[in-house]
């Protein structure tokens, strides 16, 4: 009999996809709990972007601490960035821990638990160069069976001065497009309706084939090309490299969807400069004009840091003006966290008091959700294709899923089920959430 595995996972999509090929690697040996009190090991997969992502898994640990006294036998490892980032002195510090393996270093993972079970010192927290997983067919544990994610490269170059991401994840490198087309391939075959191409700067994808180079553009097309019933999806692109020539493969194909999460971090060229973003506020501003050019219908959403090294009222009111000049229509807004080893941390003094920090992420985050309800507001009236990913929290009654730009949209359940493409006309929205009844012209794709 097999023995039971939990993982949880923190952080980015991208740790939700390596959580799945950790599952795959240990498969052999282990199949998958939804029971932590009942498992026989504990995978933590971990998140070091912010301090405080790092806090609650600290606060997870002395919890899981006390499960594992009463259970002799029972490993815990930490995966991820902060395995990377904290390295053996985790070991040290959490006495909970058995093992610790760091985010290229999972197909040692069996060698490590067998260590940890014999009391030996067991951690790997190695980075590679080429390491992607390439071969390893993830088993989609805690997917919804709609809608599924696929790693397309590890890894940033990019190194923005504030970003612990290049330390805990490497080098950038790109996955064979062979072995992601026959991933997305088995995930169509399983019934799946959306995939998720996966990476820190999708758009510097490149693959060297003898048949010539694989750009992203090209990857998309190759992938939409699989069947017009599956939707694609991608994250997330640096805004430095958004080319034409990917709108324009966007252009060409309804499946894939009409959404970019394009982070503009800031909204002054200055505060761009400090942070490493290396385009400037026009820079930015000409390439949002190209995605209102050749793609209108596309929804535009954003991440944004308030309170970086140095920032002035004046760069702060110019990031406000920058998310109404572009109207995001959604946005993850954070305060900013000093990482160790970052450029900020050995050059910039953290000089925007706490207080000041939440008065601006607060000011930021009650733009945004008035730009959210704007966004919305727009959609009512219209008749918008749903992919359907589940039962609505709220109510029994009611489906949940997504239109092409990624709004969330709930209708009544009708005689649809998860994993059906619904037209749903908008009567109502929050900032949130669209609020509609079935299109009478449906149709089922
Ligand atoms: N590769 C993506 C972002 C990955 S990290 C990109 O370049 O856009 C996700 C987000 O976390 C970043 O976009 C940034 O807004 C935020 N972030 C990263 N480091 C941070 C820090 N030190 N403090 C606060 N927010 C940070
Ligand atoms: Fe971090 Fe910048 Fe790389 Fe994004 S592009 S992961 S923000 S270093
Ligand atoms: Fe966090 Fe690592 Fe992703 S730091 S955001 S889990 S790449």
């Amino acid at each position: 009999m097999k023995k039971k595995l939990f993982i949880e996972t923190y952080g980015c999509q991208m740790n939700v996809a390596d959580s799945e090929v950790v599952a795959s690697i240990l498969s052999d040996e282990y199949e998958m709990t939804e029971e932590e009190r009942t498992a026989d090991l504990i995978l933590i997969n971990t998140c070091s972007v912010r301090d405080n992502a790092e806090q609650r898994i600290h606060r997870r640990l002395r919890e899981l601490g006390a499960i594992k006294r009463g259970r002799p036998g029972m490993l815990i490892g930490l995966l991820g960035c902060m395995a990377e980032r904290l390295k053996d002195k985790l070991l040290q510090e959490e006495p909970a821990l058995d093992l610790i393996a760091g985010p290229d270093a999972y197909r040692t993972l069996p060698e490590l638990i067998h260590r940890a079970a014999e009391g030996e010192e067991a951690y790997n927290v190695t980075l590679s160069r080429e390491e992607t997983y390439d071969d390893i067919m993830p088993i989609r544990y805690a997917a919804n069976g709609v809608s599924g994610f696929i790693s397309i490269m590890r890894g940033c170059d990019n190194f923005c001065s504030y970003c612990v991401v290049p330390f805990t994840r490497g080098r950038e490198r790109s996955r064979n497009p062979q072995t992601i087309l026959s991933e997305a391939k088995q995930l169509l075959a399983d019934g799946y309706k959306e995939v998720t191409l996966l990476g820190q700067n999708v758009n510097s994808y490149r693959y060297e084939t003898a048949d010539g180079t694989v750009t992203f553009a090209d990857l998309m097309e190759l992938v939409a090309q699989l069947s017009p019933t599956l939707r694609v999806r991608f994250a997330t692109s640096h805004p430095k490299d958004i080319s034409d020539e990917l709108l324009h493969v966007m252009a060409r194909y309804p499946n894939i969807c009409k959404y970019i999460h394009l982070p503009v971090q800031a909204g002054s060229t200055s505060m761009l400069q400090r942070m490493h973003r290396v385009y400037s506020r026009e820079q930015y501003l000409e390439r949002i004009a190209a995605i209102r050019r050749i793609l209108p219908d596309c929804a535009i959403a954003t991440d944004i840091i308030a309170g970086f090294c140095g920032e002035t009222e004046e760069e702060h009111q110019a990031t406000l003006s920058i998310m109404k000049e572009v109207g995001y229509s959604a946005a993850y807004m954070f305060k900013y966290s000093v990482r160790d080893n970052t450029y900020a941390a050995t050059h910039y003094p953290d000089d925007v008091p706490d207080e000041l920090k939440t008065k601006r992420l607060e000011e930021i985050i009650e733009l945004q959700q008035s730009l959210s309800l704007a966004s919305n507001e727009q959609d009512v009236g219209k008749t918008v294709e749903v992919l359907v990913e589940g039962t609505s929290k709220r109510s029994e009654e009611q489906l949940f899923g997504r239109t092409s730009q990624n709004k969330v949209v709930i209708f009544p359940r009708g005689n649809h089920q998860k994993g059906d493409y619904v037209m749903v006309t908008i009567q109502s929205c929050t900032a949130a959430t669209l609020i509609g009844t079935e299109a009478s012209t449906s149709t089922k794709l």
